[in-house]
């Protein structure tokens, strides 16, 4: 088991904000990264179909890769899934949530956290619930900001366009004297300088897949999965345009070359059913 890959997954590129900390972190451990770009966006979902799509990715991976630990590196799907992922499978799954909201409680100094997320990680409350479960003195102002995944999954991160949407959406938090920001959703880590910019240098941003990805550390060592070789292998798969991801991911990933392979929906669809039988 110490020998098998870290499982990472994501609706779209978002996740690899995450698997970029968790290679960062731990450089011999064999990493699979799936984004189901196909998909996306999980944020508008119900929390049924974003369930039903994290458990036929997780069984893929447990397939395909035999898995030691799977990474719920989407907030929308950690949102909707991690209890019922966590009870099914057999293997630890993490996801980011939980690490993102102890993280903001141990920054903020005034306890007025800002949260921004998909609209149905904000509608499942579970941020404000968690911080508040960690630290009952914090106010926490959340904001759906949708718009936001659109443009990294079109790498748009930089244009006067991305600023001005970025600045739109988060108008509302400006006058919050919110001092402490957590990124709740995996894509937004990508437009970091443009939210700074918004929020001003007194804001500090709380990236949830940096908290994430120490507790993967933690958990590693606590169940003895650490995979003690040298060096590291990196798979990637999407369900959308290979091309784009890749673009995508050497961007981000500052690699070599990435050469995510093209996983047809009906692989994950069939998984499920063969699992069930
Ligand atoms: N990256 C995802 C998250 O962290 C979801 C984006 C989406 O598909 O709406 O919530």
């Amino acid at each position: 088991m110490q020998n098998s890959p870290i499982g990472l997954m994501d609706s779209g590129v978002g996740g690899l904000t995450v698997l970029k900390e968790v290679q960062r972190l731990l450089p011999t451990e064999d990493t699979v990264f799936l984004g189901d770009q196909a998909r996306l966006p999980y944020g508008p979902r119900t929390v049924a179909e974003v369930t039903t799509f994290t458990r036929q990715i997780a069984h893929f991976l447990q397939r395909e890769a035999h898995i030691k630990m799977l990474v719920i590196a989407c907030n929308t799907a950690t949102a909707a899934a991690l209890d019922t992922m966590q009870n099914e499978l057999d293997i630890p799954v993490v996801g980011v949530i939980a690490p993102g909201a102890r993280a903001a409680t141990q920054v903020t100094r005034n306890h007025r956290i800002g949260v921004i997320a998909t609209t149905g990680t904000i509608k499942s409350d579970q941020y404000r619930q968690t911080i508040l479960a960690r630290d009952n003195r914090n106010t926490v102002i959340s904001l759906a900001c949708q718009d936001l995944v659109t443009l990294v999954e079109a790498n748009d991160l930089t244009s006067e366009h991305a600023q001005q949407v970025v600045a739109d959406d988060l108008t509302p938090l400006l006058d919050q004297d919110i001092d402490t920001l957590i990124m709740g959703c995996t894509h937004f880590p990508l437009l970091r300088p443009l939210i700074q910019q918004v929020m001003g240098d007194q804001v500090t941003l709380v990236d949830p897949g940096t908290a994430t990805a120490n507790m993967v550390t933690s958990l590693l060592d606590y169940w003895n999965l650490a995979n003690p070789k040298v060096g590291a292998t990196a798979r990637y798969y999407t369900t959308g345009d290979v091309v784009n991801f890749n673009k995508l991911a050497d961007h981000w990933l500052d690699q070599t070359p990435i050469r995510a392979i093209h996983l047809p929906l009906s692989e994950l669809t069939t998984t499920l059913e063969v699992n069930n039988k």
